[in-house]
């Protein structure tokens, strides 16, 4: 079942901003790189640390606890398939933004 969720627009980051999202029980990540949006889960598959202070190398954002570093596209950690940190579908709509919230798990990426 999708979970569509309207982001308010004072939650939509400018290019190169982040923001904190919060619906029901999900704390969210919202990234703008370059004009696109990324959504992850908050809390760190690793040990729970918030990752909204991650350092951001292009599309990579390292865990500011231990270090560990995720693909926003994908949710996972590099060469590692299978673990990493849930992603978002998230998709502008004229002026509107929206967060799928019901497809959240890391991605494998394509070969
Ligand atoms: S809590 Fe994120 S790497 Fe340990």
């Amino acid at each position: 079942m999708t979970r569509l969720v309207e982001i308010p627009s004072e939650k939509v980051p400018v290019v190169g901003g982040r923001s904190l999202f919060r619906h029901d029980e999900k704390c969210v990540v919202l990234f703008n790189l370059d004009g696109t949006l990324y959504a992850i889960d908050d809390s760190c598959p690793h040990k729970g640390a918030s990752l909204f202070s991650g350092k951001l190398d292009g599309r990579l954002l390292q865990c500011p606890a231990h270090g560990l570093r995720f693909d926003l596209a994908t949710g996972c950690i590099p060469n590692l398939y299978g673990f990493g940190v849930a992603t978002y579908p998230v998709e502008q709509r004229g002026e509107a933004c929206f967060i799928d919230l019901s497809d959240s798990r890391p991605q494998e990426p394509s070969a």
